[in-house]
């Protein structure tokens, strides 16, 4: 008979691995294992350079790891042995044939689904920790219950909220955990079991239960809210910086309205991530499919608005440096999607760069975590980009200096010494407006704030 309290992860990636390592934590009489046909990934899992980089994660792997935490490639094993197996592999944007371009891909999701359904010999209770579309529960159900020896399977959702930079914050203590249910007869004590497990440590009112196609659809409508909140922010920015008025004071005052509140307000070169273009196309594939064609059109505006302000704040940095960036060496400081991960997908850096170079620009990138993925990301540019491991040594030589990430490390360099080693006249330009504008303004730089009046030292300029 299977062991109740025994739980495989299918897939160790920045949703698995830390989501695994948290329960397995929290809740020592489980035994959890994770599972990814990526060996490479497994074996860094069970080193001490793990594959991802996250604030305070190497504590609570090296916490469980060994006791009741494991890493495995032997994905068919783990499903034996597991009673609850949670499948967390990618699902990203499709690229070919009916929905590309919008609709989720979910071979990866089926491939693990039958692989389950030939190899499990008990009763198995399957969680859906990917981001899936709307109704997917149904078709993952009707996979495994088609297994020829009559094995029974519960499917349950339960989406994921982390976010990346701070995932280990928000496992400990997330604002909720959501669990869908299908209506199926013994899904209410499939659903109980998940619920036992993370009330090890999370207070049973933040852990809510619904059904299966509410749960599936609130991921999606979060990371849609969230990104729109992003992208109606940097609209405005476009607008201040036309009209005078300052973004930040904008944000501040209608974020103290309690109504609005102030996250996701603060302006940026856009949002990136794995997850909020692809969810938001998601849904809006979603809508086009029930020829929900206005409200299609509303969410794909939120992609639109952040594929422009990623442009613009490319074509004011050629339009800046006098119309021609050809053989201007221009310092990147930083290329992850956000601060506190090494994650670039679909970072706003990769895109910027590509407009950068298209206009014969030299590049030198300095990330604190994501050189390694950015030298992945723009193979096949090396002849046009230096990455340096120094911020100084990114800015000796260059004509600007461009903050692309929001990393907390860009705000105590030192300005000066930076400004000396440039060419002048030295521009900068503040893609998150973490930096003292002022401040660099009077060390000489040309400033270029994001969505408010550029600094400058030359007359008539505009
Ligand atoms: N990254 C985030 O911040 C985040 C947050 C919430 C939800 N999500 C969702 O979680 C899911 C996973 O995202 P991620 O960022 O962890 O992806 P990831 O690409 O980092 O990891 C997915 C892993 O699954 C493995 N995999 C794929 N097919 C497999 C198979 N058949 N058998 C075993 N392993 C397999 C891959 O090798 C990879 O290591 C996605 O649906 C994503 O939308 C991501």
């Amino acid at each position: 008979m299977e062991n109740k309290k025994s739980i495989l992860c299918i897939g160790a990636g920045y949703v698995g691995g830390p989501t695994m390592a948290m329960i397995a934590a929290k809740c020592p009489d489980y035994t959890v294992t994770v599972a990814d046909i990526n060996a490479d990934r497994i074996a860094r899992w069970n080193s001490d350079s793990l594959p991802i980089y996250e604030p305070g994660l190497y504590d609570v792997v090296k916490q469980a790891r060994g006791r009741n935490l494991f890493f495995t490639t032997d994905v068919e094993q783990g499903i034996r042995n597991a009673y609850l197996i949670f499948v967390s592999v990618n699902t990203p944007t499709k690229t070919f044939g009916a929905g590309a371009g919008k609709a989720a891909d979910l071979q990866y999701w089926e491939k693990c689904a039958r692989l389950i359904a030939e190899t499990a010999d008990s009763t198995k209770i399957v969680v859906e920790k990917s981001t899936l579309p709307v109704r997917a529960a149904e078709a993952i159900h009707r996979i495994l219950q088609s297994n020829p020896r009559g094995i029974e399977f519960h499917v349950l959702s339960n989406p994921e909220f982390l976010a990346e930079g701070t995932a280990i914050r928000d496992l400990e203590n997330p604002d909720r955990v959501l669990i869908g249910s299908m209506t199926v007869p013994d899904s209410h004590e499939a659903m109980q079991t998940l619920v036992d497990l993370y009330a090890h440590w999370v207070p049973r009112e933040r852990i809510l239960t619904t059904n299966v196609w509410s749960s599936e659809m609130s991921k999606l409508v979060s990371n849609a809210m969230l990104a729109q909140r992003i992208s109606s922010i940097n609209s405005i920015s476009a607008l201040c910086e036309r009209t005078g008025a300052d973004v930040s004071e904008v944000s501040r005052a209608v974020s103290m309205d309690s109504r609005i509140g102030s996250k996701f307000l603060r302006p940026g070169v856009g949002f990136g991530g794995s997850c909020f273009k692809k969810d938001i196309l998601n849904l809006v594939y979603l809508c086009e499919q029930y020829n929900l064609d206005a409200v299609a059109k509303y969410w794909e505006q939120v992609v639109l608005m952040n594929d422009y302000q990623e442009r613009r704040f490319a074509e004011r940095i050629v339009k800046a440096m006098f119309n021609t960036l050809s053989g201007k060496r221009i310092a990147l400081f930083g290329f992850a999607f956000k601060a506190d991960t090494g994650d670039t997908r679909e970072s706003p850096a990769i895109y910027i760069s590509r407009m950068l170079i298209e206009e014969h620009a030299k590049l030198a990138i300095h990330d604190p975590q994501a050189l390694p993925n950015a030298r992945l990301d723009m193979k096949g540019y090396e002849d046009c980009i230096e990455y340096c491991e120094d911020p100084y040594e990114a800015a000796r030589g260059a004509h600007a200096i461009a903050i692309i990430t929001d990393w907390h490390a860009f705000t105590e360099l030192d300005y000066q010494r930076l400004y000396d080693s440039m060419e002048k006249p030295a521009f900068l330009f503040d893609g998150r407006n973490i930096l003292d504008h002022r401040k660099l303004f009077e060390i000489g730089f040309e400033v270029y704030p994001l969505g408010k009046a550029k600094l400058s030292h030359m007359v008539h300029s505009r």
